[in-house]
């Protein structure tokens, strides 16, 4: 087999890793050599049940075998359980389910919908967001990928991302976020053309380098929003089903969207997403003729395995499970940052944590080589420790699968530990 710099694979996002992958299970992926290495990036942020579930496999065995595609036009009653179980988990308001399977799909609906519902266009996102590769949702993505192929969607406004370490209203230590809050909205309403249709944001950015929101923020973002009668869309593709500690991210805020796309762990590493709303605004989309009509929207294979995936998170505890490994997780990673000055901050929450390399604490100037360097020897010794934004800052996003074990744990640290010792010298 051909070695991935070698390949003809067209290169989607950088190279390759060299390891060329052939089996993954559990916690671990394995080389074509058959050598163990930790996936503490649970896949693309995706298999939180870890690899190979046998729950999971059992479902696709059956549903490949007996029912697998259909025309869109066919409802089935693996979609029809699926979107029972994935409303009865959430709150009130969130009653209608668009099944997809990728994430930028379910952004790129969710704004549809949004603006369908309120007729603006307008679209206001974090300067440091996430949402996906197709148009609308690239347009709302600043943490990447927006150079050198003409212009984006017109009307998408930014507002500015509430990064305790790095915001410039963040004065020795004393982060005045409703101020950053109030100027970002000033700057939207004057150049908004008065026809704002949505605020699309993850609640934890985890592209943009692990940024939680604080405490308050939610509560105030959704007031704002529908202040100018615009719709709150929250993106929980990495953060939801349990990841942060909380089935869903927003619960800790206690803040229901207007939408909530899911992804990536929704179909706990199977391409599955959703975009799900108010029967209201379901019903007004509807009646205005409402299209998003994609070939595998509702197919019974992953809406099943949907299903699966939302037992098992309730079934098993796994929010409370990353809950408890996370405070785990997060004091190891607090230990080494005792250790190595590299490590300028640590944060996250649950199973979701972020360090950020930094050549000099004091001026917390990005050390993204040193953060690849760290990364790359991590996994030569044996595990997956991924940075976010290679080219412009060394942000590790730890996110091991929910299944992950202590003694998993564990050893991670302890190869962290050593590829800090050996690559992380300023
Ligand atoms: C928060 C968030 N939203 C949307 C997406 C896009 O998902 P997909 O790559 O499945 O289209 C990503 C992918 O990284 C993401 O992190």
């Amino acid at each position: 087999m051909s070695k991935p710099s070698a390949s003809k694979v067209f290169r989607f996002g950088g190279d390759f890793a060299e390891p060329c992958i052939s089996r993954a299970k559990g916690s671990y992926i394995y080389d074509d050599g058959g050598r163990a290495i930790l996936d503490f990036t649970s896949g693309q942020m995706s298999s939180v049940l870890g690899h190979g579930h046998p729950e999971i496999v059992a479902v696709i065995h059956d549903m490949a075998a007996n029912l697998d595609h259909l025309h869109g036009g066919f409802l089935s009653d693996p979609v029809i359980a699926f979107a029972d179980a994935l409303t009865e988990m959430l709150p009130a308001g969130l009653d209608r389910v668009l099944p997809l399977s990728t994430g930028g799909e379910s952004n790129e609906a969710a704004l549809r919908m949004a603006k369908t519902y309120t007729g603006g266009f307008e679209v206001v996102a974090f300067d440091r967001s996430w949402h996906g590769m197709t148009s609308g949702a690239a347009a709302a993505t600043y943490s990447g990928g927006r150079r050198g192929h003409g212009p984006t969607l017109p009307g998408v406004l930014t507002l500015p991302t509430p990064h305790a370490y790095r915001s410039p209203f963040n004065r020795d230590g004393d982060y005045d976020w409703r101020a950053e809050f109030e100027f970002g909205w000033q700057m939207i309403d004057r150049q908004s053309t008065g026809q704002l249709a949505a605020v699309i944001v993850e609640p934890i950015l985890s592209s943009g380098g692990i940024i939680e929101l604080p405490d308050g923020y939610l509560a105030a973002l959704r007031d704002k929003a529908h202040e100018r009668g615009m719709l709150l869309i929250l993106d929980e593709a990495q953060t939801g089903m349990g990841r942060t500690g909380d089935n869903f991210a927003f619960q800790r805020d206690g803040v229901t969207p207007d939408i909530l796309t899911l992804s990536k762990t929704l179909g706990a590493g199977l391409p599955l997403s959703a975009t799900i709303t108010s029967a209201a605004i379901e019903q007004d989309c509807h009646d205005k003729g409402f299209l998003f009509y994609t070939t595998h929207a509702a197919d019974p294979l992953p809406a099943a395995v949907g299903a699966k995936v939302v037992e098992i998170v309730l079934r098993d505890r796994l929010a409370e499970r990353a809950g408890e490994l996370g405070g785990y997780l997060k004091e190891q990673l607090n230990a080494l940052q005792q250790r190595h000055p590299v490590i300028g901050d640590v944060r996250g929450r649950g199973l979701l944590q972020g360090v950020e390399i930094v050549s000099d604490r004091g001026s917390k100037t990005p050390a993204p080589e040193i953060g690849m360097a760290i990364s790359r020897r991590c996994l030569e010794l044996g595990a997956c420790l991924n940075i976010s934004r290679p080219s412009s800052a060394g942000i590790f996003r730890i996110a091991p699968p929910l299944t992950v074990s202590r003694d998993e744990i564990d050893s991670a640290m302890a190869i962290f530990d050593s590829a800090l010792g050996d690559c992380g010298k300023v």
